[in-house]
């Protein structure tokens, strides 16, 4: 079986997905990473700006079909994963989906500066898509965590308490 994290950008997914592997002796995934490398862009904003957000949402159904077919690895998904239940089917097959909850509030503090999250960039519209996408995260979850008052550490102890 695999741990598919999911979560809106800034819930700590990569984090904590590096931390469950290295505890769990699982392989650590990253599907933003395995799309960047698919696209031969250098950044994700690159790939947003030259080559649009639908190409971005087909590579991340090849490369979940592609991830799907892991065994033992946790996987750290980009938070838009959610918007193509395809994605979600072919993980489910395979993999037991924790959804790392995280307020909008919480959010903001800890994106506060970043550049390299298009759809962030603009607070009205990411709390529009917070707003519309939490109750996929939550259609999805298998196992919900909150981690507004949680540390990395106690996020992992607490999946694997869970799993
Ligand atoms: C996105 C989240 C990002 C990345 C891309 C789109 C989204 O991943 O996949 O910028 O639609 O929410 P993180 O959740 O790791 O920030």
């Amino acid at each position: 079986m695999n741990i598919i994290l999911i979560g809106f950008m800034g819930s700590g997914k990569s984090s904590v997905a590096r931390k469950l592997a290295q505890k769990l002796n699982y392989k650590n995934q990253e599907t933003d990473e395995s799309v960047l490398i698919r696209s031969g862009r250098k950044s994700i904003t690159e790939l947003f700006k030259l080559d649009g957000e639908i190409v971005f949402r087909e590579m991340e159904l090849t490369i979940a079909k592609k991830m799907s077919g892991e065994k033992n690895a946790v996987i750290s998904t980009g938070g838009g994963m959610v918007i193509n239940k395809l994605c979600i089917d072919y993980f489910k097959q395979n993999g037991i989906v924790v959804y790392l909850q995280t307020s909008f509030e919480e959010i903001v503090k800890r994106l506060a500066g970043d550049e390299t999250r298009p759809l962030f960039k603009d607070k009205l519209v990411a709390h529009t898509l917070f707003k519309f996408r939490k109750h996929l995260y939550e259609e999805y979850a298998d196992i919900t965590i909150k981690t507004d008052k949680l540390s990395v550490d106690e996020i992992t102890n607490s999946v694997i308490e869970k799993i």
